[in-house]
């Protein structure tokens, strides 16, 4: 329970991809520095907890660190599946420690009940739901309880980003008219699991991927999305189940601006670089233009080695990108992870220490007050992405899939009372 040096104990539910490359090592960075506490992994089955404990990096980085994995991989067959023991889990946590949710997207809703509805504070990677009203249910469910509920939109703490913010919102650039953003993942994610859960019933390139630009619009410009209309392109995957694999997305904004937003998962493995990303924002004042561009996958660092790594999609010349996440050796031994990825996941684990340490000895009313005035205080200051302050992106994340199972059909965003997504009619 709380107290006043609080190091909350974290559970990471979900073992894959986003894990192993972000979330387990900035959490090992944060029990580094004292932080956190104890790690314990959840997965589905034991084969991914298997392959995060052995996992090479993971050692070099944090020696004599590790974590409790549940399924237990040394003592199952690691494909039997286990698909309720998150929960089990969850009930055996103290009360008012860290769940992180990173399962696939369709999951995030009833693991985050079920860890709000075991005390717990949550982070999840983005999105936070599919559905406008599952977010809405959970920022009540953790504001009642006192509970944080946090998303991991981590490109809010890429600088590029916070100075964009700030210039738009100091009235810097005017006001936004027209943009096109762009994130294409690269080719061989297809072989990897999304196969299993990014097919077309599920979800589709923009629904994974546009959120991340539209949320950046938002944070950037303070405007909502009003109507979303997406085409996709349906392909096999490797494994025979179809997924829209290449997606056309345009947004238009409460103040009649427009937004594009191309994504796929096309980005070509020997190219140099994880992806190609990037954003153009152009804005007007009076009688002037005045504009954003970021080419955010940043191309400005090149090696070429004398053979590639062994991760998929490593080649012999690559243009890394230094801005989003980096391991780099550290004082005392090991490799400590750097920029916007680990920033955002430790300033959603600091929001979390924060409010428990200032509750921390008042009785159970006054800590549950001080609790909810820090979510309030968080949600209006905007830089955190929580249910209350970022809930537009489930109502674009179901316009979008409105709309592109429409066939691109264009889809109305409703807020307040009656919020919600529709076809648009026409007369
Ligand atoms: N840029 C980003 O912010 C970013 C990038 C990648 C992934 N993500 C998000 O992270 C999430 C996971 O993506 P990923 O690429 O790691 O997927 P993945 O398929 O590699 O891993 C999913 C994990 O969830 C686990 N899981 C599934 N069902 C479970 C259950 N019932 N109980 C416990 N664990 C269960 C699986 O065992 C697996 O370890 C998705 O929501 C995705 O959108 C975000």
């Amino acid at each position: 329970m709380a107290s006043r040096d609080y190091s909350p104990n974290v559970t990471i539910i979900g073992g894959g991809m986003i894990t192993q490359v972000q979330i387990l090592p900035c959490v090992y960075q944060l029990q580094r520095l004292g932080l956190v506490g104890d790690i314990q992994i959840s997965a589905l089955n034991g084969a991914p907890l298997k392959a995060l404990a052995e996992n090479e990096t993971l050692k070099r980085a944090f020696p004599g660190q590790s974590f409790t994995p549940f399924p237990d991989f040394r003592k199952v067959d690691p494909e039997e599946k286990f698909p309720e023991l998150f929960n089990e889990v969850l009930q055996s946590m103290e009360p008012r420690n860290v769940v992180i949710a990173a399962v696939p997207d369709q999951l995030h809703y009833p693991v985050i009940k079920a860890a709000l509805a075991a005390g717990q504070h949550v982070i999840t990677v983005k999105p936070l739901v599919l559905k406008y009203a599952q977010a809405v249910e959970i920022e009540k469910i953790g504001y009642d309880n006192g509970l944080f509920v946090g998303v991991e939109y981590h490109k809010r703490f890429d600088d590029r980003n916070l100075m964009a913010r700030r210039a738009c919102r100091e009235g810097l650039l005017g006001e936004f008219r027209l943009g096109q953003a762009r994130l294409h993942e690269p080719w061989y994610y297809r072989h990897s699991n999304f196969q299993n859960w990014m097919t077309c019933e599920n979800s589709d390139s923009f629904s994974y991927i546009a959120c991340h630009y539209i949320d950046l619009t938002a944070f950037v410009t303070g405007l909502r999305p009003k109507a979303i209309s997406v085409s996709g392109i349906v392909e096999k995957y490797p494994n025979g189940n179809e997924g829209f694999l290449y997606t056309d997305g345009r947004v238009i904004w409460e103040n009649g601006a427009i937004l594009n937003v191309q994504n796929s998962l096309s980005f070509p493995d020997a190219a140099a670089g994880g992806n190609n990303q990037g954003m153009m924002l152009m804005f007007r004042g009076e009688d002037m233009g005045a504009l954003v561009s970021h080419e955010d996958q940043y191309r400005g660092v090149k090696h070429s080695c004398i053979r590639k790594g062994a991760d998929p999609g490593d080649t012999i010349f690559s243009e890394p990108n230094p801005d989003y996440f980096q391991m780099v050796p550290t004082a005392g031994g090991g490799l400590r992870p750097v920029g916007y990825g680990y920033r955002s996941v430790e300033a959603l684990v600091q929001a979390v220490r924060k409010m428990e340490t200032q509750a921390a000895g008042a009785s159970g009313d006054e800590s549950l007050e001080t609790r909810r005035r820090l979510i309030k205080a968080l949600d209006e200051e905007g830089l955190l992405a929580a249910p209350a302050n970022s809930a537009y992106n489930e109502l674009v994340m179901e316009a979008g899939r409105k709309s592109i199972l429409s066939e691109g059909r264009e889809v109305v965003i409703e807020y307040g009372e009656k919020a919600g997504v529709s076809l648009r009619e026409y007369p």
